[in-house]
């Protein structure tokens, strides 16, 4: 029996594969393909502390081997998620991650202090490039508000705290020590790069947000290397995110250096895409002749065997 079971920051995951925040909802529709018991952790779409809208359409554009999104965080708010979507996503067993964006400090301390005081969650996942309506820019951007962010909310809440990482920034890695030196328990890495598309038939931005995040097969290896830096400079666990779609990539990101792994893009391409990196992780592990999936984490930083 292979132990697939992972740690982060205390809190076991049963295997190393979850969703990716605004890809996979926990609903009838998705809990007909497979039983999201199998997944390794369960996470939302992240939340605001006040309901509000998304972007303007059209929110979505297709791009060779990925997708631009424009979606903007339509947000039903802290009170309605509380009441409706954190009891469902307790229920059924895989930890719970909380995803969370604040638009000020206060903001991120109280979803912080209320996602603790819920008891219905593991950990709480910062989602850091949601704009800091202060300063006019994403907190992941600059290392001070990234610092401020990730300290105001592992103040508020007791629960382990995980801060996503934005991949438009110069040195990923050094936001990754920032947020570390700040008291994060793991960080997430990446979210969604910085791209548009034209419309040529109307001569004019295809997204209604004229910017997108481009996410899915095309950012894979930018994404893995985002990993690979950080890995050997901080002490908390990754998770690698970014164009995953096989268990051949997971088990890329896992060598790499991520202790899990999230899928994002693929879910909609095949909402069965998890449950076949799960088991495909398993089978290698085993061909491999190892006896659990930990240690694959970090073994490309291993020099060469002759
Ligand atoms: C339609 C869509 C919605 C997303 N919504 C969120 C979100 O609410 N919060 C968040 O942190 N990331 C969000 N993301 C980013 C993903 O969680 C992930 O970081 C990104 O898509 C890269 O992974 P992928 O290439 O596997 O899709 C979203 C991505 C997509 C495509």
């Amino acid at each position: 029996m292979i132990d697939m079971s992972v740690e982060i920051a205390g809190v076991t995951l049963p295997n190393p594969v979850m969703p990716a925040s605004g890809t996979y909802e926990v609903d009838d529709l998705h809990e007909g393909f497979f039983p999201p018991s199998e997944l390794g952790a369960l996470i939302n779409k992240t939340i605001f502390l006040h309901p509000r809208p998304g972007n303007p359409p059209p929110r979505i554009w297709e791009t060779p081997c990925g997708m631009l999104n424009s979606i903007g965080i339509p947000s039903e708010g802290l009170h309605k998620f509380l009441e409706e979507k954190l009891p469902r996503l307790r229920s059924l067993g895989p930890p719970v991650i909380v995803s969370i964006a604040g638009n000020s400090l206060q903001e991120w301390r109280d979803l912080a202090a209320a996602i603790d005081e819920s008891g219905s969650a593991d950990m709480i996942e910062l989602d850091l490039s949601c704009p800091n309506l202060e300063q006019g820019f994403i907190w992941a951007s600059d290392p001070q508000a990234l610092a401020e962010a990730v300290a105001a909310a592992v103040e508020a809440a007791k629960l382990p705290v995980i801060s996503k990482l934005s991949p438009n920034v110069r040195d990923i890695s050094e936001m990754a020590v920032v947020a570390e030196r700040a008291g994060t328990a793991a960080v997430s890495m990446v979210n969604s790069y910085l791209g548009m598309a034209i419309d040529i038939r109307t001569r004019r931005p295809a997204l209604g947000n004229i910017t997108g995040g481009l996410t899915g097969p095309a950012i894979r290896p930018m994404a893995l290397y985002s990993v690979f830096a950080t890995f050997q400079k901080i002490q908390v666990p990754i998770i690698g995110i970014g164009g995953i779609a096989t268990w051949r990539d997971a088990v890329e990101f896992l060598l790499a250096g991520a202790t899990a792994v999230a899928v994002g893009t693929q879910n909609f391409v095949d909402p069965t895409a998890m449950r076949k990196v799960i088991n495909g992780i398993a089978g290698y592990v085993e061909r491999a002749g190892f006896s659990a999936v930990r240690e694959l984490i970090g073994l490309a930083h291993q020099p060469q065997s002759a």
